[in-house]
C-alpha cells in the first residue's frame, strides 16, 4: 500500500490566502494548488449514485455550515459542481474501503472512492476543508488528496451504566465519531450501576436493573450518595435507530454485555444467576464488588437468550463481553462453582473464569460471531478465537498478538478519556490519571516487541469514556474533545509525535468548528505545562505551552498577571517556594493558572536508583519522581506517584556526597477501590559506602496505617552518602478485600531526607 504513495508531502498546515487548512486526522498526501474553487448557490452535486446516503449527508452539511442549499443531479452541466464519483480509483487498492481522493480545480471538487465509506471520510475531509462562514461565494483552495485508514478499528467507547445518555446524545457522539472517520463506536451497556438494554425475555433486567436507588456525589475516597433514584435504558426500537444511524456513517456499534463481574444490575433483577442467591440492590457505589454470576448450567441459558436478542440488534462481527475485573471470592466458597471446577478439571477460579468465557465463546461463535474481551480474559487460558482489548497497558495486548489474536490496544495510559486532561484543579473532577492531547497523541497502537508478523494483529486502537463522575452530555462533551481528535489521528495512522506542535496547530483551528457546533470542550491545551529535572542543589522546573514567549510566572505565591515575569528558560528552585504560572495572549490569561509547591530537601534532585521498575501506567517520571521537590496530590496520580503493580518499592538514593541526616519523610497511598494498599511495612537503612548499611527502621503496617500513609521517622544524626528504602507490597489482596486474589498497586511518591 504504502508505496502508492511515494511522493509523500511533508508541509502540512497549508496556508491558502487568510486560510489555513487544518485537516485533522492528517491525510496521506496533500498537495495545494494555485487558485481557488468558489463555491456558491449556483454550485451543483453530480453523483452517478443519486440515492446514496452521502448527497444528502453533504448537502445538510454544506447547508448548516455555510448557508449555502445546493442541487444535486446524476449528470450536472452547471459550470460549478462536486462531483461524488463512486468508480474504483486506478491507483488505489480495491481491498482498502476508506480510500478515496479530492481533487479541486477552479470549476470542479471532484471525489473518488471504491466505497461509499471512502466517499464519506473525503466528505469529512472536504467539509474541514470548507470554511465555516455564512456567504454567497466561498472561495476554496484548489488541490489534490489522497488517503486511506491504516488501522480497521479506529474506536471510541462510553459508559452508559454508570450515567445514562440519552438517544439523541448518543446520536451526536456518533456525529463526533464520524467527522473524526472514526468507525467503532463500544457501547458500554452494563454494569454493576445499571441495564440499559431492553431484553425482551428478561424484562426485570430494565424493571429493576436499570434503575438505582441513589448514585456517589463528590469524589469516591468521600463515599457520599443521594438517595435520588436514577436510570434509564434503550429500548429495542431505540437500538435498532441507533444501529442504523451509525451505519449509514460507516460506525459499527460493538455492545458490551459484561460478564462473569460487573453485573450487579443483572443480579438484582435476577439473583438466582448468583452465588449467594442474593438479595441484591443495583450499584450506588462503583469499584470492584463481589457479587458476579455463578457459572452454573442456568446462567449460561440466561446469558446466551440475552446474547441471541443482542445479536439481532447489533450486526457487528464484534460482540464485547466485558471480562474484567471479577473477583473471585464468592466462587471460592460457592458450592456450585466448585463443583464445576472438580468436574471439568479446572485449576482453579481463574481457569473458571477461563472456561465461564471460552463457554460463552463457542455460543457466539455458533451465531457466526465473534468475543472480544478486555486483557483479563487472558488469565487462565484465552478462548480459543477471542480478541483482545489491552486496557492495563499494552502487555495482554502483546501477549495475545504473540499467541495470534487480534487485539485492539486502549491502555490506560493513554486512552483512558475519563482521566484529567489538565490541571486537576481546573478542571471538574475525575477518575485521575492525567491523559493530556500530547499523551494522547503520542501513543503508538503497534509496540515495539511485535515482530512484524504479530503487528498484524493489532487490528487498531480506541480510547475509553467511563462516566463514573461524568453525569451530563455536556461533561462527556468536554472529556471528549478535543482529545478525541489526537486519538483519531494516531488511529488513522498519519499522528507524528515528533511534530505534536503542527498538530496543535492544526487542532487549535478546529476549536472555531466546536464553537461553531456548540461542542463543549476542554481549552487545556492552554494550560502551561512543566517538566521538573534534576539540578544543582534542587530542580529545574520547566515550563512550556502553546506559545511559550506568553507564559508569565510568580515566585512568591502571587498570581500571575500580564505583567508578572516572562518566562524564558527551567526556574531553578533550591529553596521551599510555590511557582504560579499561566499563559497569556493579548494580555489576556488563556487559562487556569497551574501552581506548584516545592519542598527542597538533601535527597531532592540526587540520583536514585529502583530494583523494581513501576507499572508503565503510573511510572513515566522514573524514579526521579521520588526525589523531584513534588509532593504527591492524589488527583495527580500518574505525575507525581509511582505505582508498583504486585511489586515492592526499593529505592537506594545517592546524596553524593556524606551528608548528617536526622530525619526521613515517605508518603504511601490507600484507595482500596482501586487496589492501592499500602505497604506491608517500610524499612529504613543508611550507609556510608553502599556496601555496609546500618538499618534505622522497619515501620510496621499498624503504624502505617495508623498515619494515613505519611510516614516520617527522625532518628539521631548520622553522617551518610546512601539511604535505602524498601516499601514492601502488599502483595496478592486477601480475601474479602476489593480485588482479592490480585496484585495490589503500591503507591509511592516523595523521600524527603533532612
Ligand atoms: C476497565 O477499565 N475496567 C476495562
Ligand atoms: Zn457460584
Amino acid at each position: 500500500m504504502k508505496n502508492l504513495f511515494y511522493f509523500l508531502l511533508f508541509t502540512f498546515g497549508w496556508t491558502f490566502g487568510q486560510q489555513t487548512i487544518s485537516i485533522i486526522p492528517k491525510p496521506e498526501f496533500l498537495k495545494i494548488k494555485n487558485n481557488y474553487f468558489k463555491l456558491s448557490k449556483n454550485t451543483e452535486i453530480e453523483s452517478n449514485e443519486m440515492d446514496s446516503f452521502e448527497i444528502q449527508y453533504l448537502q445538510n452539511s454544506i447547508l448548516n455550515q455555510t448557508g449555502l442549499k445546493l442541487h444535486s443531479k446524476s449528470k450536472s452541466q452547471a459550470t460549478s459542481k462536486i462531483i461524488l464519483n463512486l468508480r474504483y480509483i486506478d491507483t488505489i487498492s480495491t481491498r482498502v474501503k476508506s480510500q478515496y481522493e479530492i481533487k479541486i480545480d477552479e470549476t470542479q471538487i471532484e471525489i473518488n472512492a471504491n466505497s461509499s465509506e471512502g466517499i464519506f471520510y473525503a466528505i469529512q475531509s472536504l467539509l474541514q476543508i470548507i470554511p465555516a462562514e455564512k456567504n454567497q461565494i466561498i472561495k476554496i483552495p484548489c488541490l489534490q488528496l489522497q488517503d486511506y485508514a491504516k488501522f480497521q478499528w479506529r474506536g471510541m467507547h462510553l459508559d452508559v451504566s454508570r450515567h445514562f445518555f440519552p438517544k439523541e446524545f448518543i446520536k451526536k457522539y456518533i456525529d463526533y465519531l464520524a467527522m473524526y472517520k472514526m468507525n467503532t463506536f463500544h457501547w458500554h451497556l452494563t454494569d454493576d450501576q445499571g441495564w440499559r438494554i431492553e431484553i425482551k425475555k428478561y424484562p426485570k433486567l430494565t424493571e429493576v436493573g436499570a434503575w438505582r436507588n441513589g448514585s456517589m456525589i463528590g469524589h469516591y475516597t468521600d463515599q457520599t450518595f443521594d438517595d435520588i433514584r436514577y436510570g434509564g435504558f434503550y429500548t429495542q426500537e431505540d437500538i435498532k435507530e441507533i444501529v442504523a444511524y451509525a451505519k449509514e456513517r460507516h460506525i459499527t456499534i460493538v455492545p458490551e454485555i459484561e460478564m462473569p463481574g460487573h453485573v450487579l444490575a443483572a443480579l438484582a433483577s435476577y439473583p438466582e444467576f448468583s452465588c449467594t442467591g442474593g438479595p441484591f440492590e443495583v450499584g450506588k457505589t462503583w469499584g470492584v464488588l463481589e457479587d458476579v454470576f455463578c457459572p452454573k448450567d442456568e446462567t449460561f441459558t440466561f446469558l446466551e437468550n440475552i446474547l441471541t436478542e443482542v445479536m439481532e440488534l447489533f450486526p457487528s462481527e464484534y460482540i464485547h463481553i466485558g471480562g474484567d475485573e471479577c473477583p473471585k471470592v464468592r466462587w471460592k466458597s460457592c458450592p456450585h462453582c466448585q463443583k464445576r471446577i472438580k468436574e471439568e478439571h479446572l485449576k482453579d477460579e481463574h481457569e473458571l473464569q477461563s472456561y465461564f468465557i471460552q463457554r460463552i465463546e463457542k455460543f457466539v461463535n455458533s451465531k457466526g460471531r465473534k468475543i472480544i474481551g478486555w486483557d483479563e480474559i487472558l488469565e487462565g487460558g484465552l478462548a480459543p478465537n477471542a480478541a483482545v482489548m489491552s486496557w492495563r497497558g499494552t502487555e495482554g495486548g502483546i501477549a495475545a498478538a504473540k499467541q495470534k489474536h487480534f487485539v485492539v490496544m486502549s491502555p490506560g495510559s493513554h486512552c483512558y478519556f475519563d482521566h484529567y486532561q489538565g490541571e486537576p484543579k481546573n478542571e471538574p473532577i475525575a477518575f485521575g490519571g492525567y491523559t493530556n492531547v500530547e499523551k494522547v497523541y503520542s501513543f503508538s497502537p503497534v509496540p515495539r516487541e511485535l515482530s512484524e508478523e504479530e503487528s498484524k494483529y493489532i487490528l487498531g486502537a480506541q480510547a475509553n469514556l467511563w462516566t463514573e463522575y461524568i453525569n451530563t452530555p455536556e461533561h462527556a462533551e468536554y472529556m471528549l474533545f478535543p482529545r478525541i481528535a489526537a486519538l483519531s489521528e494516531v488511529v488513522w495512522g498519519t499522528s507524528n509525535p515528533n511534530n505534536y506542535k503542527e498538530f496543535e496547530k492544526r487542532l487549535i483551528s478546529h476549536f472555531e468548528i466546536y464553537d461553531k457546533k456548540g461542542i463543549n470542550y476542554s481549552k487545556a491545551i492552554f494550560e502551561v505545562t512543566s517538566k521538573v529535572q534534576p539540578s544543582e542543589n534542587g530542580v529545574a522546573f520547566e515550563l512550556k505551552s502553546v506559545n511559550p514567549n506568553g507564559i508569565k510566572f510568580t515566585t512568591d505565591g502571587s498570581e500571575p498577571n500580564a505583567n508578572s515575569m516572562s518566562y524564558e528558560k527551567p526556574i531553578l528552585v533550591t529553596s521551599n517556594q510555590t511557582i504560579k504560572a499561566a499563559y497569556f495572549e493579548n494580555g489576556k490569561a488563556k487559562s487556569a493558572n497551574i501552581e506548584q509547591p516545592f519542598f527542597i530537601t538533601k535527597s531532592t534532585g540526587k540520583k536514585i536508583e529502583l530494583i523494581y521498575q513501576p507499572h508503565e501506567n503510573y511510572g513515566i517520571g522514573g524514579s526521579f519522581t521520588l526525589v523531584d521537590g513534588m509532593k504527591g496530590n492524589t488527583s495527580k496520580f500518574g505525575r507525581d506517584w509511582l505505582g508498583f503493580w504486585g511489586k515492592d518499592m526499593n529505592a537506594t538514593i545517592d546524596l553524593g556526597k556524606s551528608e548528617t541526616i536526622s530525619k526521613i519523610s515517605i508518603n504511601t497511598l490507600s484507595s482500596v477501590g482501586s487496589w492501592i494498599y499500602y505497604p506491608k511495612s517500610i524499612e529504613i537503612l543508611v550507609s556510608k559506602d553502599d556496601e555496609n548499611y546500618i538499618p534505622i527502621t522497619i515501620v510496621s503496617s499498624k503504624e502505617i496505617f495508623e498515619n494515613k500513609g505519611k510516614i516520617v521517622v527522625k532518628f539521631d544524626k548520622q553522617n551518610v552518602q546512601f539511604i535505602k528504602v524498601i516499601a514492601e507490597n502488599n502483595g496478592i489482596i486477601a480475601e474479602g478485600k476489593p480485588g482479592a486474589g490480585s496484585n495490589s498497586w503500591l503507591f509511592v511518591d516523595e523521600i524527603s531526607v533532612e
